[in-house]
């Protein structure tokens, strides 16, 4: 017996010194340039603009959900068979358009042809308020000319097709680098992103936010680099919880900003906000606002 723990103690003695030197020399977050701007409130991020009030990924909705107020629009890219940045959230047309097939074979003039708000409707098939609208599926250059000043949280839905570069360009070529958070499902297109755009805020991709889990579980997140300053996560995953006090105070310590999506129930909302989540990507902005004692009247749109 005494044997057996001489044997262990050498290499228990090894990790603890390799594990003491990492979380000396380990490096929280710094906050990023667009978050500084936004001050300490909890953040309102509208979800694809606010779903849930109209169609999504649209001009309307990133006008109107930042004419709301809040303190930033969330929205997802894809690519036109030319080679447009465009803002929609699925790889197909079916969902959201009047459109069929993949966004990827269609140029931008013939995706901007089709109707954006064709699909939405708040009763369930009932009706459809936003058909014949003039609702289009906006490029995302038009989304930073249209919308300057809103912060944003752009989620990069393709990896491997160079969307990391045009994204990058298209933000340096608007002054926008400091403006925005970017994210993906994919981590190799973070890694790619985060090359060739340095300096720009980015969020954690599903890798990282594991490696924060299991080191949470541990107990090791002090020993955490992020190479990420936000942490954009659902509260739970599979099952399983994903968001939790304990994380959040962790990542915070890290120096992350904490913003959980999608949330759109006034209790859920208040709950998380008490446990520690920095901000909130919700489909109904306005009740994120109005929890929050915030004014939820839309005010003049930018022209
Ligand atoms: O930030 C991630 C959030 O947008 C959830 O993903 O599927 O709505 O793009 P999704
Ligand atoms: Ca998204």
């Amino acid at each position: 017996m005494l044997r057996l723990a001489r044997f262990l103690l050498i290499p228990a003695l090894l990790i603890a010194g390799v594990l003491l030197a990492i979380a000396a020399t380990s490096q929280p977050a710094q906050q990023p340039a667009v978050l500084a701007a936004l001050g300490d409130q909890p953040l309102v991020i509208a979800h694809r603009g606010g779903k849930g009030l109209w169609p999504e990924n649209s001009l309307f909705a990133f006008e109107r959900a930042h004419a709301l107020g809040v303190d930033m629009l969330e929205m997802d890219l894809h690519l036109s068979s030319d080679g447009e940045l465009v803002v929609i959230h699925d790889q197909t047309l079916e969902r959201t358009t009047n459109g069929q097939g993949n966004v990827a074979a269609f140029s931008l003039d013939q995706l901007q042809a089709l109707d954006a708000g064709y699909q939405w409707t708040a009763d369930g098939g009932q009706s459809y308020p936003y058909r014949g609208q003039g609702i289009a599926i906006p490029s995302f250059v038009e989304v930073l000319e249209r919308l300057p000043s809103a912060a944003k949280v752009i989620e990069i839905k393709v990896p491997d097709a160079g969307m990391e570069a045009r994204l990058c360009d298209a933000l340096e070529q608007h002054d926008q680098l400091e403006r925005v958070i970017v994210g993906s499902f994919y981590e190799r297109s973070l890694q790619t992103f985060r090359e060739q755009c340095p300096g720009v805020a980015t969020s954690a991709g599903p890798g990282s936010v594991r490696l924060l889990v299991a080191l949470n579980w541990l107990g090791l997140g002090g020993l955490l680099s992020p190479s990420y300053q936000a942490l954009q996560i659902p509260q739970r995953h599979s099952g399983l919880q994903v968001a939790s006090a304990r994380l959040m105070r962790v990542a915070q310590e890290r120096g992350l900003a904490v913003q959980l999506w999608t949330i759109n129930e006034q209790p859920r909302m208040r709950r998380l906000l008490d446990q520690g989540a920095q901000g909130l990507i919700t489909d109904y902005p306005d009740r994120a606002l109005q929890l929050l004692g915030r004014s939820t009247r839309i005010g003049a749109l930018e022209q």
